[in-house]
Parts: structure tokens; C-alpha cells; sequence
């Protein structure tokens, strides 16, 4: 596949760290890194991804024998042998969760608050609030960007404090810093994400990355 040389890091791979590079998501990912693209056009993108990474991320996802009816005769299926549930990091993990819960309608939702300051950088929660019994299943916490971060492992030590353990990250666009500090912070959590970008810059945003991904999600600045 052609890709643009210094939006895919081609050369670094991380033991935390699955890059989708289906040609959908790719070509999704690359209409919604697009300035121009209005925050409509955006939200829906971001959406559709996040259904497609879905289905690498349940992967190994148990599942259990089922008995049912066909209108010929009897058959074994399978159905889902564990709770999952999605926690998206708000505001912009939010724009993933429809996408997810259109192909997952039994998936609960939870929510946790986080923004990071503009001028340090370090993330402060305002809200959490997750379903009955998370802790025993899957959770898949959702946030477009993994900058620094910051706030993924801020969210991920929330989510332990709640007896949560197989826990696993969905981001459309991560740089490698905030890969590496998930890994020193949270070696046991995968993430899942469309790109590895290349770098940082010197406010904390991923280049080239896609800008602020909560404005763009939800108009903010249009
Ligand atoms: C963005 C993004 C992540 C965070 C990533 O949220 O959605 O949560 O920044 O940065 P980090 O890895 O350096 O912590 P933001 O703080 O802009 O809040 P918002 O979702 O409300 O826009
Ligand atoms: N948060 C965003 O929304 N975008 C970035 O590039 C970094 C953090």
C-alpha cells in the first residue's frame, strides 16, 4: 500500500501498539485529516472508523455456543460469552462510540471526564461514570488522539481503581510518545489505532496528526 512517507512511522513498531492499515480505515483516516472537511463530514468519519477498528480489536473476542431454530431445523450459533464495554474519554471519545454500538448494540457505555490543560499538559478529570460490573468484563476506552499521554494512562489508572483489568485502548491517531508512556505506564493495555504518527510538537499536538479532534467532532471553532 502507498502511504505518505512521514504520516505512517513505517519504521517503528511498539509491543503495545496494533496499526489498522486496512484500506478502508486508511482511506477514511485520510479524508478526515483533510482541513477542509467540514465537522459533519468529520463526525461521521471518525464514526465509520471506529466501527471498522472494531472488528480487529474483538478479535478474540469468547464467545459461546448458542442453540437456535432456523425455520428448517436446529443449529448451533454462538453468542457472547463476556460483557463489553465501551468508555469513551470525553469530549472527542465520544465521536467513537456510535459507530461501535451500530455494530454492537448490546456493548453498555461508560464515560469518563478528562481535558488536558493547555499549558501543562496534564489531564483533569471532571466526570466518571461507568455501568454495573464493567470491572468483569472488556473494556474498550475510546479517544480519538493519544498525544502525550496524558490522559489515556490517567483513565486507564481510573479504570484499574474500579477492578477493571482486561482493558484494552481504540485511537484513530497516536504519536509515538504517548505510545511509549503507555507502555512504561500501562504495559498490560493494547492499543488499537489507524495511524502512528511521527512526532509532537512543541504544544503537545500530533503531527500530522488531524488538529483538535473534540472542535473538529463537534464544530467547536466552524
Ligand atoms: C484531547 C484528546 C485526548 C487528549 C490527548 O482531548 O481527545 O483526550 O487531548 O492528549 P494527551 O495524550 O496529551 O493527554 P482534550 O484535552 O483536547 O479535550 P476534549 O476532548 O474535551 O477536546
Ligand atoms: N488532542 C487533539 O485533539 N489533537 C492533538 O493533536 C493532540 C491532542
Amino acid at each position: 500500500m502507498v502511504q505518505a512517507k512521514d504520516t505512517v512511522n513505517l519504521g517503528r513498531s511498539f509491543e503495545n501498539l496494533t496499526v489498522v492499515s486496512h484500506p478502508l480505515v486508511q482511506v477514511k483516516l485520510t479524508d478526515a485529516r483533510e482541513k477542509s472537511t467540514p465537522h459533519s463530514k468529520f463526525h461521521k468519519l471518525v464514526s465509520e472508523i471506529a466501527g471498522l477498528m472494531l472488528y480487529e480489536c474483538t478479535q478474540d473476542w469468547p464467545i459461546r455456543p448458542r442453540m437456535i431454530e432456523t425455520p428448517l431445523e436446529k443449529t448451533e450459533g454462538v453468542e457472547p460469552a463476556r460483557l463489553l464495554t465501551l468508555v469513551p474519554i470525553l469530549r472527542a471519545g465520544l465521536g467513537l462510540v456510535r459507530g461501535m454500538v451500530d455494530i454492537m448494540p448490546d456493548a453498555r457505555v461508560g464515560h469518563i471526564g478528562l481535558y488536558r490543560d493547555h499549558d501543562s499538559l496534564q489531564p483533569i478529570e471532571y466526570y466518571k461514570r461507568l455501568p454495573k460490573n464493567t470491572a468483569d468484563g472488556r473494556v474498550l476506552l475510546l479517544d480519538p488522539m493519544l498525544a502525550t499521554g496524558g490522559s489515556a494512562i490517567a483513565a486507564v489508572s481510573n479504570l484499574k481503581a474500579s477492578g477493571c483489568s482486561d482493558i484494552r485502548m481504540v485511537c484513530l491517531v497516536c504519536a509515538p510518545e504517548g505510545v511509549q508512556a503507555m507502555l512504561d505506564a500501562h504495559p498490560d493495555v493494547h492499543i488499537y489505532t489507524a495511524a502512528l504518527d511521527r512526532q509532537l510538537n512543541d504544544i503537545g499536538y500530533i503531527l500530522p496528526g488531524l488538529g483538535d479532534a473534540g472542535d473538529r467532532i463537534f464544530g467547536t471553532e466552524e
